[in-house]
């Protein structure tokens, strides 16, 4: 067993680090939600670089299991080819987005095979492995045993429409072998029965202990740190990791029995690390180090796996000997319309889709990185990526590069000669520190909001400063002003590489440095800027509002197509890309209430100006929220469903006149609107201030 950790210094540290994405499995086309993992890791594992952080970013294509089986099958192919060809696609996908892997692997391959089995003999001579024999799903008249995603019936924790190895529609348990109530064959549509068969166990059970010393020590986004407590508080059950399928790898001295595709699955971030180290040398970067010394493992997943990383899999790491995550950043899903983004109904913003729009891949990197915290749920709609487009990237960040580099390349033929004022670079370094406290905190966003507000500020001051009115005037007044513009420019383009790697490069260029802005660290932010440089170019194109209105057509109508289809086939889903998908919606009370009945709410905006968790809850978060005319203590149960460190600065709406009430032991003077499960938090579309009565 070991005692193999992260450091849990602040970055960046001496140690390398690993970021991984969750793998995706190779069997059907990207959509923009399964982006938003992808931009997220590839911004954190950029910005982690930029802190000087040796950083290895890898994934691979998840070649195993039934999702690649069943979908071989439908189509009548041969699953590793079927897998291949996925992979290919993904393989060259991903870096039209910008998200350059430093090794795309996939799982099918000699590297992960070898340390599978290495990991698999680990946990059986450490006595962690035992058969037992279980009831399995089988097609009776196929003769067939249904694994996995062969059979789907009702979930039996919540009673929900479910696949076989999970809850997706429900209370998204992992559900293992046997476990599932009233099982069909997704193949034939036969009922099937239960039959006995041996299959492995992993003695989870026996590492309760271990789990919950590892969830203290864990970081990342709250949704991965706060759930496992409760799979851990239910008390854990045995893994099987064995599967009746003759696709996956085969499990030692067994030949009718495949490992679990859960197994091989993450082992794939160490083979796809190794691959790396065998491809630039140890003397670059050292899987071995990361792996099995003191590396920062940094896991960036959707949040529907988040029991895999959180407990199987630092499970797992633990009894092999393995460095256990330092991280896990676990997304929330992005819906269309309030919906589940659905492969399979074709009810999607896909990838090439956007690119063949003609799209700049870092509007739309920009958008999934900085729309709401990481672990929210964002609805995608054309028009809120056209704002924040038009007004953030369009109007705030390349306004103030353009008119910037433009006067001074039209005044001053390049980088004025002074030296950066005091302000200016107190400015610039503020902005470092709050990158690197984005970083710290896990926060895509705040790393893309530090270069936004840094921009924002560089207007303001070109603005107070009136440079026009300076030259001819007061010269050197003049020249001092832009000298600071276009130091303020640099620090764009250095502290914006993660966000928006290909325009923060163009950028670069625009100011006539040398060498890639890719390879530079934040300190570069304060470096002088070259002395000369040409007339630049916009950065962003604005999008004009027809054609938000052309792509909103089309997607309505793709969204009613795949609606309709949800109303007349109940179940007919087992979408394969795991994410959340629609549930029924709640009739509309029959009670109605007077126009007066609604006046006597006082709903008011507001905005949380400080969260803190309550330590004894599950569930709590004690907010202190600014209502306009004065700051009030609100409890709010969402502490599970939000990342609390990124709720301050949230514009929300408040049910002010509620009658007071306490709750463990604090008062709660008001309440806050949420929609859903999800506690998805209701504000405002425009920017009315704080206070604003809501009628
Ligand atoms: O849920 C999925 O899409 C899996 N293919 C993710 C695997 S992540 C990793 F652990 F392997
Ligand atoms: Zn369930």
């Amino acid at each position: 067993m070991s005692d193999h950790q992260a450091t849990h210094e602040a970055f960046p540290t001496g140690a390398p680090a690993v970021v991984t994405c969750g793998l995706p499995y190779a069997n059907g086309d990207l959509h923009i939600g399964h982006l938003r993992t992808y931009v997220g890791g590839d911004v954190y594992s950029r910005a982690l670089e930029s802190l000087g952080q040796q950083t290895a970013f890898v994934c691979g294509s998840d070649m195993h299991g039934t999702p690649i089986a069943v979908q071989a099958i439908e189509e009548g192919v041969d699953p590793e080819a079927f897998a291949l060809e996925w992979h290919e696609q993904y393989a060259e996908t991903f870096p039209k987005f910008g998200v350059e892997f430093d090794n795309y692997g996939h799982t099918h391959d000699d590297t992960n095979r070898e340390l599978t089995y290495d990991i698999v003999e680990r946990l059986e001579a450490e006595g962690y492995v035992y058969e037992k024999e279980i009831k399995v799903a089988w097609d009776p008249v196929d003769e067939q045993p249904l694994p996995d995603r062969y059979v789907e019936g009702t979930c039996p924790y919540c009673g929900e429409h479910a696949r076989g190895d999970e809850c997706d529609e429900g209370c998204g348990r992992h559900l293992e072998p046997g476990e599932i109530e009233d099982p069909v064959s997704t193949i034939s549509g036969n009922p099937a029965e239960y039959r006995d068969r041996a299959h492995k166990f992993f003695e989870v059970s026996e590492l309760s202990e271990y789990l919950d010393g590892f969830l203290d020590r864990l970081e990342g986004t709250s949704n991965a740190r706060n759930q496992p407590r409760q799979w851990l508080e239910d008390g854990l059950q045995d893994w099987c990791i064995t599967r009746d399928l003759d696709w996956g790898f085969d499990y030692p001295g067994e030949d009718d029995l495949v490992l679990y595709v859960w197994v091989d699955a993450p082992i794939e971030y160490i083979a796809s690390t190794k691959q790396y180290t065998e491809r630039v040398g140890a003397d670059e970067y050292d899987w071995a180090e990361a792996w099995r010394e003191d590396g920062e493992i940094v896991h960036v997943i959707g949040r529907d796996i988040i029991q895999h990383h959180t407990i199987f899999w630092p499970a797992m790491l633990e009894v092999a000997d393995y460095v256990e995550p330092r991280a896990v950043l676990a997304s929330g899903f992005m819906t269309l319309g309030g919906k589940g983004f659905s492969t399979s109904r074709n009810r999607a913003v896909w990838a090439r889709e956007y690119l063949d729009e003609g799209f700049h891949p870092d509007l739309l990197r920009y958008y999934l990185a900085t729309n709401g915290g990481f672990q929210q749920d964002v609805d995608f709609s054309w028009e809120k990526f056209r704002d924040r487009v038009n007004n953030e990237l369009v109007g705030t960040v390349g306004n103030f590069i353009y008119r910037s580099l433009l006067f001074a390349h039209r005044n001053f033929e390049g980088t004025p000669e002074a030296d950066v004022s005091e302000e200016v670079e107190a400015r610039v370094r503020e902005a470092i520190d709050d990158f690197e406290a984005g970083v710290n905190d896990y926060s895509v966003r705040a790393v893309g909001n530090a270069t936004v507000e840094l921009a924002r500020f560089g207007n303001e001051y070109i603005q107070r400063e009136e440079p026009w009115n300076l030259v001819g005037e007061d010269d050197e007044a003049a020249a001092q002003v832009i000298r600071d513009c276009v130091q303020i420019a640099k620090a764009v383009a250095v502290l914006f590489e993660p966000i928006a790697p290909d325009t923060s490069e163009e950028l670069w260029d625009q100011l006539g440095e040398d060498g890639s802005v890719h390879d530079v660290t934040v300190d570069a932010a304060l470096e002088a800027p070259p002395r000369d440089f040409g007339a630049p170019a916009e950065l962003y194109e604005k999008i004009e509002a027809e054609r938000v209105e052309e792509l909103n057509e089309k997607l309505a109508a793709r969204v009613a197509e795949a609606t309709a289809d949800d109303a007349g086939t109940e179940t007919d889903e087992s979408d394969a890309d795991g994410e959340g998908d629609v549930s029924d919606i709640e009739p509309v009370a029959d009670d109605r209430i007077s126009f007066d009945e609604f006046q006597g709410l006082d709903l008011r905006v507001a905005e949380i100006v400080a969260a803190e968790p309550i330590e004894d809850s599950d569930n709590l978060v004690k907010l202190t929220v600014d209502i306009g005319l004065e700051e009030r203590q609100i409890v709010a149960g969402i502490k599970q469903l939000h990342d609390v460190d990124d709720l301050p600065g949230t514009k929300v709406v408040v049910v002010a006149n509620l009658e007071k009430a306490e709750l463990f032991g604090h008062e709660s003077n008001g309440m806050l609107l949420a929609a859903g499960e999800d506690a998805d938090l209701l504000t405002t579309y425009g920017d009315s201030p704080v206070g604003t009565k809501i009628r």
